[in-house]
């Protein structure tokens, strides 16, 4: 049986890498004890300081599902809302991370077998990029993972992460599902569209540490792999946009009944219905990890400690911060 629902999706996920050896770790706070970016953006934040070699990991494997907030700094995608059908502020990340450990051909081999055998998504649906200069991620996935040549394409910043201006960074490979040709024109995701070709999947070969000065090599290659939940929801329920997933719709139909404006009266209006029901979830996560707006600086609530060192959102590493 394949998963269906948010949670049986999630519980797949861990499961799948808890048996290849990873130790399954709650989702740390949406507040980073990281000066370099506004809130956690990735499953890799709270497991910076492993990357840089500052600590070490008490695991050598981890698997996470990482609640995230893109809304300032370098991945901001606040504008994006209502008006694309794939993005959120806020959204889950199933992410399988290893410091220092496995590298690019495991990590390869097992997105593309809980992809496929997982997720049942049918490989002729399946297309992936690479750095254009990484042709040992192109020939993995050529000869290990079976994927044609054809649907394996080369990209050059789009496959390069970062997690902010400074910090851990790689090539990276991205796996994107075929939605078919209603939604664009052919070409693969180099070529054909983001509507088309949703983006699911990143998985990053972190080897860098980009510094003010310049990049250098992290003390040991890593793996930083993100796949979006409500995306996968998207193909797997097959709606249109992440606004259709139930875990979204009960909120836009709130949205359109406080406001009385019906879904689908004008572009402009099914914007704003969206945007007001993804900001009501997003704002909903982080006032529970005890955020607080301000117009001064980035503060973190008198309780914030207490809350996330024993409260649920309790990450791998401790999140108290001495920035009060
Ligand atoms: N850090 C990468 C991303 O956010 C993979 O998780 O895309």
């Amino acid at each position: 049986m394949t998963p269906k629902t948010a949670q049986e999706i999630r519980s797949a996920f861990t499961s799948f890498f808890s048996e290849r050896g990873h130790a399954v770790l709650p989702s740390a706070s949406l507040i980073p004890r990281d000066p370099t970016v506004l809130f956690t953006v990735a499953g890799m934040v709270p497991f910076k300081p492993y990357f840089l070699g500052e600590e070490t990991s008490p695991h050598p494997r981890a698997v996470t599902v990482q609640k995230c907030v893109r809304a300032g700094g370098k991945h901001n995608d606040l504008d994006e809302i209502g008006r694309t059908r794939r993005h959120l502020t806020f959204f889950e990340m199933l992410g399988n991370f290893s410091f220092g450990d496995y590298f690019k051909a495991e990590a390869i081999d097992w997105a593309w077998e809980f992809t496929t055998e997982g997720l049942g998504f049918d490989p002729d649906r399946l297309w992936v990029t690479v750095h254009h200069r990484d042709d040992e991620a192109a020939e993995i996935w050529r000869e290990a993972a079976g994927v044609s040549p054809q649907r394996i394409q080369r990209m050059g910043e789009d496959n390069y992460w970062r997690m902010a201006e400074t910090g851990p960074c790689g090539p990276c490979s991205e796996i994107f599902f075929d939605k078919g040709p209603e939604f664009g024109p052919d070409g693969g995701p180099a070529h054909g569209g983001e509507d088309r070709y949703l983006e699911f999947w990143n998985l990053v070969f972190m080897q860098f540490d980009q510094r003010p000065e310049g990049q250098v090599p992290l003390p040991e290659p890593s793996i930083d792999t993100g796949a979006g939940l409500e995306r996968i929801l998207t193909l797997i329920q097959g709606v249109e946009s992440v606004f259709d997933i139930d875990e979204m719709v009960q909120l836009v139909g709130e949205a359109s009944s406080v406001t009385g404006v019906k879904l689908g009266a004008s572009p402009h209006s099914d914007v704003t219905l969206r945007s007001l029901a993804e900001h009501a979830r997003t704002t909903a996560f982080l006032i529970s990890d005890w955020v607080f707006t301000s117009n001064e600086d980035r503060r973190i609530g008198a309780m914030c400690c207490a809350a996330s060192c024993a409260g649920p959102s309790a990450g791998p590493i401790c999140w108290a911060s001495p920035r009060r």
